[in-house]
């Protein structure tokens, strides 16, 4: 089986299990979400799926929505009011745990506010993404504000990191975020408490928002090369 074969069993599944008529449905980003994209537009069309609003986390999955038909809207719609019945994300990186590192495009800050707001927090990956431990595969994805850059440098060395300011490709100088940020990708090493460094990280002044999720995903989908489903669980 291809990869992107893997990652559609894992963006299917899903939708099968934890999409339902009516629900508001946070929707995540990268390449993996978009099996789970097509799949509710597809269910749309079959009448498998009536009544969905989705609430994205960049403008990736909003266009993405938007060419399928999936109606979009907002966490301020009177009808969502700040609250999901369920989001579904890919990640970068995924522990025994459930803990994730997240923010490969970037797109972090929106997932994690997104995925707080939901009933439950579904992960759609690849056998890829599974680590005993994080920050063996993945450095931490951290949203600065550009005025900052300087001062989160110093204190991710400090606290024994090795940061590098991401860069653009396709446009000259750094990567700008949908919130016009900056990303310092924060190569800790191995993790032992990423819920520990997951505060301590949001606690450096500059930053918006760090890449490690520690107990927010509820199930983990795994698309395996093998053709098969694995699944962790809370
Ligand atoms: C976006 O910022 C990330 O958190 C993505 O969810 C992550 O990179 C997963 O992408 P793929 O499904 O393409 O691996």
């Amino acid at each position: 089986m291809s990869l992107e074969d893997a990652k559609k069993l894992a963006g299917n599944a899903a939708v099968d299990k934890h999409v339902a008529n009516g629900m508001r449905v946070g929707v995540g980003s990268g390449s993996t979400i978009e099996f789970s994209i097509q799949c509710i537009a597809n269910k749309l069309i079959t009448g498998d799926l009536k009544d969905i609003n989705c609430v994205c986390t960049s403008y990736q999955s909003t266009l993405s929505c938007q060419e399928h038909g999936i109606p979009v809207t907002t966490l301020d719609d009177p009808r969502v009011n700040g609250h999901l019945d369920v989001a579904i994300d890919g990640a970068d990186e995924v522990d025994a745990n459930l803990n994730l590192i997240k923010g490969g495009g970037g797109a972090h800050t929106q997932e994690k506010i997104i995925a707080s707001a939901a009933d439950q927090f579904i992960v759609v990956a690849d056998e890829r993404k599974r680590s005993m431990k994080l920050g063996e595969k993945w450095a931490i994805p951290i949203e600065i504000i550009p005025a900052s850059l300087n001062v989160v440098l110093k204190r991710l060395k400090a606290a024994g990191a090795e940061p590098v300011l991401r860069m653009a490709e396709k446009k000259m100088g750094p990567v700008v975020t949908d919130n016009g940020n900056f990303i310092v990708d924060a190569n800790f090493g191995i993790i032992n408490n990423p819920a520990d460094l997951e505060c301590k990280l949001n606690c450096i002044p500059g930053v918006v928002e760090n890449g490690l999720f520690c107990n927010m995903a509820t199930v983990v989908y795994f698309g395996m090369l093998d053709g098969s489903l694995d699944m962790l669980r809370k």
